[in-house]
């Protein structure tokens, strides 16, 4: 039994695999891969497209989702173990895991970091609880790592420019009002390196930089395709001859947890948006963002409405790779 916590646990080719099953499926949406399949949806923060595209991916494959989140009733949960279960949590998570994969065929978790300390949400012990305790496969539906995004983003970009290796991806951090998860940018960092693009990460001060485990996968990753990781906080430089801008914003981990003394900081870099000016330094760049985005915060409307971007492809495209992990997953 294998889960999908991270694509950094599967080679390329088995994503590729992945990937063509997905475009198979987008071209034939229905079919009855998950007849009698049911999958539990764990959401512990919230979702617009993750839930939706879940629920509709496994019922147009004949399958069923049932979707749990504490304010849906679910009995808060203890995480730790060996825990004296003597605070608010009613039920621990190996209980909840081994009475759900009795239930369901597969288990996804959306667990963000609680934005404490680093440290301690680097550990992903939701997730890696679940994954310990099922008996059947987990997917990681966002908690330090996106990798169902890395997918749709894969996806969306060989859709628009077929073979990716050597294109040069920028992964531009944004100005956000508040500090945000690290997950996407750590994602996309990871599966462009992987799918062979040359990776430029963009952000304003070294403390913007990515935890190590994900900016060594990505060196790791590139080095193998004979590409490179490079990291600039020079705007112009970073957007010049780009094929991919990927905007996200995240709050500095050294400052994690003490957010009101990274905001001074952050307040400074506004100017970070994805605008025509930026793009207009770039090979004709298309540009996405994971959603959801603040618009004229992060990327300016005639950016996002404009011919080049394709975040929307990237949102659908979650339907259908989703569709084709469950299968995978499930045989
Ligand atoms: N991109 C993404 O995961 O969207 P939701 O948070 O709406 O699920």
């Amino acid at each position: 039994m294998k889960h999908f916590l991270t694509t950094a646990d599967w080679s390329r080719p088995e994503l590729q695999a992945m990937l063509e099953d997905a475009r198979a499926i987008k071209a034939a949406p229905y079919g009855d891969a998950l007849k009698n399949k049911t999958i539990a949806l764990l959401f512990l923060n919230n979702s617009l497209r993750t839930r939706t595209s879940f629920d509709v991916g496994a019922r147009q494959l004949g399958g069923h989702a049932v979707v749990l989140s504490p304010s849906g009733g679910m009995w808060p949960l203890e995480f730790e173990d060996g825990a004296v279960m003597d605070g608010e949590a009613e039920e621990h998570v190996k209980e909840a895991a081994k009475v759900l994969s009795r239930y369901c065929d597969l288990i996804g978790i959306r667990a963000f970091p609680k934005f404490q300390d680093w440290k301690e949400d680097r550990k992903d012990k939701i997730l890696n609880a679940f994954a310990k305790y099922a008996d059947v496969p987990v997917i990681n539906m966002e908690t330090i790592t996106h990798p169902c995004q890395e997918m749709a983003l894969i996806m969306a970009l060989q859709e628009r420019l077929g073979d990716l290796d050597g294109k040069k991806f920028v992964l531009t951090w944004t100005y956000h009002p508040k500090p945000l998860n690290t997950a996407v940018a750590n994602s996309a960092l990871m599966i462009a390196a992987k799918f062979g693009m040359d990776v430029t990460l963009l952000c304003p001060t070294p403390e913007y930089l990515l935890d190590m485990r994900y900016m060594a996968q990505a060196e790791q990753d590139a080095k193998a395709h004979g590409r490179h990781v490079h990291v600039s906080h020079d705007i112009d430089e970073a957007y010049a001859g780009a094929d991919v801008v990927y905007a996200k914003s995240w709050g500095a981990l050294p400052f994690f947890g003490n957010w009101s003394e990274e905001k001074p900081i952050r307040d400074r870099f506004r100017h970070f948006i994805v605008d025509e000016r930026k793009m207009a330094l770039t090979a004709g760049a298309v540009v996405s963002h994971c959603l959801p985005m603040r618009r004229n915060v992060k990327i300016t409307d005639a950016v996002f409405d404009g011919p080049n971007c394709i975040a929307y492809d990237e949102a659908e495209n979650r339907l259908h790779v989703q569709k084709a992990i469950m299968k995978a997953l499930v045989g």
